[in-house]
């Protein structure tokens, strides 16, 4: 199942996506949470913490200015471009995923 979450500024995006992620991943299902946000804080929703969420952000911000590698598949992109929550979700920060797997 995929669920996005958009809606004008301020509307409640990231309140609605932490409260949905953090419910599923208590409930036992596999959580991948990804904040495609300009200004992404969806970690703090997700309980990641500050630290890690800058951090999230950084590695984007790395891989848009070509100081860091594109991710070869998805499995490296939640590898080595993810933080996990106290719930069980995996939270990623990305602007998009080019050339996508069927899926
Ligand atoms: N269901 C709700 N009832 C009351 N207040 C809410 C509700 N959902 C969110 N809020 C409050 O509204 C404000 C904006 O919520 P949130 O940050 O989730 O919105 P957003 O759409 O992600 O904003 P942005 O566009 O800035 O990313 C926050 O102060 C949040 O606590
Ligand atoms: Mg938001």
């Amino acid at each position: 199942m995929k669920i996005a979450v958009v809606g004008k500024g301020g509307s409640g995006k990231t309140t609605i996506s932490g409260v949905l992620a953090r419910t599923l991943g208590r409930s036992g299902h596999e959580v991948i949470a990804l904040d495609c946000d300009t200004n992404p804080n969806l970690g703090l929703s997700l309980g990641v913490g500050d630290t890690e969420t800058e951090h999230l952000l950084t590695l984007r911000d790395m891989v848009d200015e070509g100081t860091a590698d594109h991710a070869e598949s998805w499995d490296e992109i939640l590898d080595s471009y993810g933080a996990d929550g106290p719930d069980g979700v995996r939270l990623t920060v990305i602007n998009r995923i080019e050339n996508p797997e069927p899926g």
